[in-house]
């Protein structure tokens, strides 16, 4: 399993601050399945760094540092997955993909993804290309050709009249 980095840690904060105010030591245990030793040992060092504020025993909140990191990794995260969901990807992997990715991703590639967002977001019902894309993933077959056999079809039955 990939190491746990600040952004992951800055980015669970952000999720869980924003619907609890604050985020205690125990939040992040329990999220991440380690020891609330373990977790005070990120606290300390997320404060030293200055992403957190941290009082012990009143739990934390994002520093404007921690905070313009989490929007950041946010907004990644959120067109990945829906990249990923366009591609026909399930919500519960494509969440979980998209949390890794977010951290190794471009600049170059993450532009490329946004704005692939953005134009298939623009049609108001799923593209005709993207079913044919789900139709050539689940078959193996082009709606292309499949239409031209049945053209050639129709040939032949003209020929044989
Ligand atoms: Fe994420």
């Amino acid at each position: 399993m990939r190491k746990k980095t600040i952004e992951d840690y800055v980015e669970l904060i952000y999720i869980l601050q924003d619907k609890t105010g604050k985020v205690h030591t125990n939040d992040i245990a329990f999220a991440l399945d380690i020891s609330p030793a373990s977790v005070t040992e990120i606290f300390q060092k997320l404060s030293d760094e200055d992403y957190i504020n941290y009082e012990k025993y009143s739990g934390v909140t994002l520093t404007s540092k921690g905070k313009k990191i989490a929007i950041e990794i946010k907004i990644k995260h959120d067109t990945l997955k829906k990249f990923l969901m366009i591609l026909g990807i399930s919500e519960k992997t494509a969440n979980e993909d998209a949390c890794k990715i977010e951290h190794i991703v471009t600049p170059e590639t993450m532009k490329r993804f946004t704005k692939f967002v953005e134009f298939v977001q623009k049609f108001k019902e799923e593209p005709k290309w993207l079913d044919n894309f789900e139709h050539f993933y689940k078959t193996g077959e082009y709606f292309e050709s499949a239409s031209i056999e049945s053209d050639n079809n129709s040939i032949h039955e003209k020929k044989s009249q």
